[in-house]
């Protein structure tokens, strides 16, 4: 048997730990493995993708990115270009596909599935919005690098007597936001679940420093609007093959922080956390769980069950079905949101 592997969209901590599971799984079971390189690009075209050996997947457990690239190339928006990547696939001669990716790469892998072709997802998003599963890949290694930040943001927020704004990554869904403030503390949390008014900020910051607090933390989520702040300036905002507008041209964190500035005359300093997020070595929880999710995506090439994902519920892996992830995206729920609110 012969087994592709593919990563798509944005990179995330912990992908590389996934390539190695299925890859060693394979080995064992004496299949093949070919990469695919960057994402859905590497199966256009004449299909990019070379023989995955045991070297290759030696040492990279610990190694932040993927070792395939990737890309954000969606076959579904060309036309012919979906018919190409099934075409690729057999001319290959690649029995099954292991696509690892977020909603856009796994909805591409939900079509092909639908179209016969032998497919199986791996959950990948430091967003976290994945349905079913209560893990994606990235996600705690993106929550422990917001906690970092908002500790070391405290003390100097603290010396200084300075309201800190730190903005966070994943786009429509405020858990990365939410998480990394409630571990690291955050004075208030702002996400695009629950709306909050520029008066309502300026409020709590006000009677915060009625109790005597010289400083605050705000974590907000790139996504977020806030009632009554200036919208962004700059008009048409460019979107992705997938139609995702790049939320951090938004520029919510510098928005908010000026506009705070000028309300509350409190000295305010910004910090956009960006691609730190998705960068470097994986956490312990994020390698373990891309390792397990990993593995169980083979035995689904290895038992035919096509279509399916491995998804984490509770403290053991199960499978759900490709359509079901992502059909819509997983929010935060309220409880979570008025926990951190205790907090404030
Ligand atoms: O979906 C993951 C994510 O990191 C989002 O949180 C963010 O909005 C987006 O990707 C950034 O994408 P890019 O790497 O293309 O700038």
């Amino acid at each position: 048997m012969r087994v592709g592997i593919l990563t798509g969209g944005g990179d995330a901590p912990g992908l590389n730990a996934a390539i190695r599971a299925v890859a060693r799984s394979a080995f064992a079971d004496g299949a093949e493995v070919l990469g695919v390189r960057n994402g859905w690009a590497g199966l256009l075209g004449a299909g990019d993708v070379w023989p995955i050996e045991p070297p290759d997947v030696s040492g990279i457990l610990v190694r932040g990115g993927t070792i395939l690239g990737t890309s954000r190339v969606n076959p579904m928006s060309e036309a012919g270009a979906m018919d190409t990547v099934a075409a690729n696939l057999s001319q290959l001669g690649i029995d099954a596909l292991v696509a690892m990716g977020g909603d856009d790469t796994l909805s591409v892998a939900a079509s092909l599935a639908e179209r016969g072709v032998p497919v199986v997802g791996v959950p990948k998003t430091v967003d976290n919005d994945l349905q079913v599963t209560e893990y994606c890949i990235g996600f705690d290694s993106a929550v422990a690098i917001v906690t970092e930040a908002v500790d070391r943001l405290h003390s100097t927020a603290a010396s200084h007597h300075r309201v800190m704004v730190v903005e966070a990554m994943g786009r429509e869904a405020g858990w990365v936001t939410l998480m990394g403030g409630l571990a690291g503390g955050a004075d208030m949390i702002v996400i695009p679940e629950f709306h909050v008014d520029m008066e309502a900020v300026v409020e709590h910051l006000h009677k915060r420093g009625e109790r005597g607090r010289t400083y605050s933390i705000i974590a907000v989520s790139e996504g977020a609007e806030v009632g009554g702040l200036a919208a962004p300036s700059g008009g048409d905002e460019p979107r992705d093959a997938f139609g995702h507008v790049q939320l951090s041209r938004r520029g919510i964190g510098e928005r908010l922080g000026r506009q705070l500035e000028s309300d509350t005359g409190f000295e305010t300093r910004v910090t956009v956390l960006g691609h730190t997020q998705r960068g470097g070595t994986p956490t312990a929880y994020d390698r373990i769980w891309a390792t397990r999710v990993g593995a169980a995506a083979y035995n689904l090439i290895r038992d035919g069950n096509f279509g399916k994902i491995p998804v984490k519920l509770g403290d053991s892996v199960q499978t759900a079905a490709l359509s079901e992830v992502v059909a819509e995206p997983r929010l935060v729920p309220e409880d979570l949101y008025r926990l951190a609110q205790v907090f404030y």
